[in-house]
Parts: structure tokens; C-alpha cells; sequence
């Protein structure tokens, strides 16, 4: 790499555009820094006459992202659009075989595709970078991968989608369902406006602990089917309940090797308002990792937006311009091994239920003898009355028992006429 650092910016939507006026602002601090002078010398996007909140050069504007990549050959490219194949997985793809470093926060793509594309990296001898993949603006990937680097991971999880984190902390602070809670998420951009889906059904979260389990445990990125739940489904009544019981929603990510295998999940959780985790409320993203011989560490900030993200953009800048080819993931693709799924049925939690039923003698003993024929013990009962409308809310806090388990006794209960709805399940985090 000369002194001059060729770079290019495919996608300047919000990230991206705010990654260009910052590498401009940045120019200087780079320098000294690095002792690396940076230019950049092209920028792609869909649409080259769109209103951007910064100003862009339309001179350096190029329709199609691979005549960049061929022709003007620049060191480093972000690939900032987005997708988790099409032109995201092309554009990296030839960057990395043109031996271009890349840098992403395409989570989409890594845990898609992050085997595939690091192995390219490796052969090729160049970067691929993707630190504001996971939690935004927290360093959490290169503390893994360096700071962590000699540790014996055994447990990675927490907090990795801002936009649940803020619904639910808002439902619990204003009293508002989920709907008019999300409308406002939307009006403050913390939720993506078109579609917010992947953000509310766990997706994104997803992406980020196979990501984060890849680098943990030095294991290939698993393909295996898991327990994968967002919130759309969380009411505000639980969330209210919750509060009563000292306990509040939080949508975690999980992932942890146990005996031997790994175990990765996203679901809703009950956790005490007393724990560290029970406090992390709006926007904030947190990840916890538990390792011999460090024990605990805990890692805080923003997990979203454009600040956050170009920040880690930014570190992953530097981090190429100081220093030599590193592995994408921390060790050698070579030295990643598979790991052996746990199967989701062994996974054990306490429970808390809720069942909307008709208010009549013996509902509730009806309840309690399915639960104790699967050995479900019951730790707490909730009983509220509706006498106006005939119905009555019980809500059930169980000791533990296995997913399976679980499962098999909730499923009679859709043939139950007594019971209105199906039993609202949420797992309570240990
Ligand atoms: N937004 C966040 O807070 C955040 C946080 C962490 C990570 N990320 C990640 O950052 C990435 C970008 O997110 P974003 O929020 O900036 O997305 P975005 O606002 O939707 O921007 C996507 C950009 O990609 C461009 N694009 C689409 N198709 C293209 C093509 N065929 N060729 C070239 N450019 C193309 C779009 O062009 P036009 O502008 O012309 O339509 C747009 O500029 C994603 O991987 C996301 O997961 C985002």
C-alpha cells in the first residue's frame, strides 16, 4: 500500500453517506495517526441524482460498483448497501479477489456468506473487516479478537437490536402498545420506516450472535435451525405484569457452548430489573462474554445509527492502515472448526404463562394438573378476575423445565374450550 490510500464507498444511504462526510472530517486525525495520507476516489449508490443529507461529489459517482473495482483498483472499499447477497455479496466477492481490502457492517452478508468470503480474504491476503456488523458503535468484535484473543470463551449474549430495546423500555416508560410504541420508534429513526420486520422478529439479533458465536468459540458460522423469536407478539399487559413482578422484557441474544456443543438463541426474556442486563433500556445495545481466565466483561454504547456505525467503520480503517493482513475471524479459516448443534428441545427455563380464560370453577385446577403431568411445577400464581366479562387472567411462574417439555403440554391447551387464547409463553432468563 503506498502513502496514498485509494478508497472507494459502494452504498450512501444513511450510513454510508455519513461515512463519506466523516472520512472528509477525518482526513487530518487519519494521518497522524496512521501516517497514511486517504482519498477517496469513488462512490457508488443506486441513484445518482438523489438528495443526500451530504454533500457528494458527483464527480467521482460511478453507476456501476464493479467498474470501480476493476478499473480504478482503490486499496480499501465499504461495501455499504447492505444486502445479504445480489450486489453486497458480488461487490465484496470481487473486491477481495481483486485483492481489495474490505471493510462492512453487513451483518446480513457475514452471517450469511462470512465463511465463504474470509476464506477469499485469506487467499487473497487482504482485509475484510466487518466490526460495526455487531452492536454499531460497540468495539465488541476486535475486543473478542484481540483484547480477549488468549481467552476461553465459554458464553457470549445481551442486548443487540436497539430498536426492540427502545420498544419495549417505551412501552414499559409510556403505558402504549407495541403498535403506537413502533410508530414513534419510526418517527425517531430508530425504526427503519418501509420494513421493520427484521429488526421485530429477531432476525437482525440473529445475524449478530452467529456472528459473535463465530468469533467467541473460533467455530465456523452454524447453519443450524434455532429457537429464533422477536417481539411483535409482546403485549403491553405482560410487559405491565412483568413490572408487578419485578421483572422486565428484554429481547436477548444468546449463545454458549455447553457440554461441547453450542447453543444459540434470540427470544424475548424475563429478567429481574435488578440485574445489570434488566438496566439497559432504549437505544442501548450491551454484550456480555464470559471467558477464562478474564471471567466477566461487559461492553455498553450505541448500537445503532450512523455515529455509532462509522465509528466502528472508521476503527476498521485504521486497524488496516496500521497494521499487516490479519484473519478475518481471528485465526486461520483452516483452524475454524464445525461444532455440533445442542438440540433446542434440551434448552431449560422457567416460564411465565398467561392464559386469558372463561371465568368458571375448575379452569384453573385444569391448568395446574396438565402442568404437573409434564412435571411442570408451578412457583407462582396470578389469578385476576374480569367479572364483567365473564373472563379471568391467570398468570403462571414456573420452576424450570425443558423446551420440549414445555411445548408438549402447552399444545393441548389450543383444544381447551375453557381457555380464549392460546397461553402467552415468555422464557425467564436465568
Ligand atoms: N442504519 C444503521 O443504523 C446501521 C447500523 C449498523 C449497521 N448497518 C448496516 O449498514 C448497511 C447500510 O445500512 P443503511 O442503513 O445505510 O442502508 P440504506 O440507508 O438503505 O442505504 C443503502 C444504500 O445502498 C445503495 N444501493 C442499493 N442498491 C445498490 C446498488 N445496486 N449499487 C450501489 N448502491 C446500491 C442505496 O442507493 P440509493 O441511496 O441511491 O438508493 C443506498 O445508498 C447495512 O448492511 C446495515 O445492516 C446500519
Amino acid at each position: 500500500m503506498s502513502n496514498i490510500i485509494k478508497i472507494a464507498i459502494i452504498g450512501l444511504g444513511q450510513v454510508g453517506n455519513y461515512l463519506y462526510r466523516e472520512l472528509n472530517l477525518q482526513r487530518r486525525n487519519i494521518e497522524i495517526k496512521t501516517a497514511k495520507k486517504i482519498k477517496i476516489i469513488a462512490i457508488s449508490a443506486k441513484n445518482k441524482t438523489k438528495k443526500r443529507k451530504y454533500h457528494i461529489n458527483k464527480k467521482i459517482f460511478y453507476k456501476d460498483p464493479i467498474k470501480i473495482i476493476k478499473e480504478l483498483k482503490p486499496d480499501i472499499l465499504f461495501e455499504v448497501v447492505g444486502l445479504s447477497d445480489g450486489i453486497s455479496k458480488k461487490v465484496v466477492e470481487t473486491a477481495l479477489k481483486n485483492k481489495i481490502n474490505v471493510i462492512t457492517p453487513n451483518k446480513a452478508l457475514i452471517a450469511k456468506h462470512g465463511d465463504y468470503l474470509a476464506k477469499l480474504a485469506e487467499k487473497n491476503r487482504v482485509n475484510l473487516e466487518f466490526e460495526a456488523s455487531v452492536a454499531g458503535g460497540i468495539p465488541i468484535l476486535r475486543t473478542i479478537k484481540e483484547g480477549l484473543a488468549t481467552n476461553k470463551i465459554s458464553k457470549v449474549y445481551g442486548i443487540l437490536n436497539g430498536t426492540t430495546n427502545y420498544i419495549l423500555s417505551e412501552m414499559e416508560n409510556s403505558n402504549e402498545t407495541f403498535d403506537k410504541v413502533l410508530q414513534k420508534a419510526q418517527k425517531l429513526g430508530y425504526a427503519e420506516p418501509g420494513n421493520p420486520k427484521l429488526d421485530l422478529n429477531g432476525f437482525d439479533a440473529f445475524a449478530k450472535i452467529r456472528i459473535l458465536s463465530a468469533l467467541s468459540f473460533n467455530t465456523k458460522i452454524s447453519k443450524s435451525k434455532c429457537i429464533m423469536e422477536g417481539i411483535e407478539n409482546i403485549k403491553l399487559e405482560d410487559i405491565k405484569i412483568a413490572n408487578q413482578l419485578g421483572l422486565r422484557v428484554k429481547l436477548l441474544g444468546i449463545s454458549e457452548i455447553i457440554n461441547g456443543q453450542l447453543f444459540e438463541t434470540v427470544h424475548p426474556c424475563l429478567v429481574s430489573k435488578k440485574t445489570y442486563i434488566g438496566n439497559v433500556n432504549g437505544v442501548m445495545n450491551a454484550v456480555i462474554t464470559e471467558g477464562k481466565p478474564v471471567g466477566e466483561s461487559v461492553l455498553q454504547g450505541e448500537g445503532a445509527g450512523p455515529g455509532p456505525t462509522s465509528s466502528s467503520l472508521l476503527s476498521d480503517l485504521l486497524s488496516i492502515l496500521r497494521g499487516n493482513t490479519k484473519y478475518p475471524f481471528g485465526i486461520s479459516s483452516n483452524k475454524r472448526r464445525s461444532i455440533k448443534p445442542l438440540s433446542n428441545d434440551k434448552y431449560t427455563n422457567s416460564l411465565y404463562l398467561r392464559f386469558e380464560v372463561k371465568d368458571k370453577q375448575g379452569v384453573l385446577s385444569s391448568i395446574t394438573n396438565r402442568l404437573a403431568k409434564y412435571k411442570i411445577s408451578v412457583k407462582r400464581i396470578i389469578q385476576t378476575p374480569d367479572k364483567k366479562n365473564k373472563k379471568a387472567t391467570i398468570v403462571i411462574i414456573t420452576h424450570k423445565t425443558t423446551e420440549i417439555n414445555s411445548r408438549n403440554c402447552l399444545s393441548v391447551f389450543k383444544k381447551n374450550k375453557n381457555i380464549l387464547k392460546f397461553p402467552v409463553l415468555i422464557r425467564l432468563y436465568n
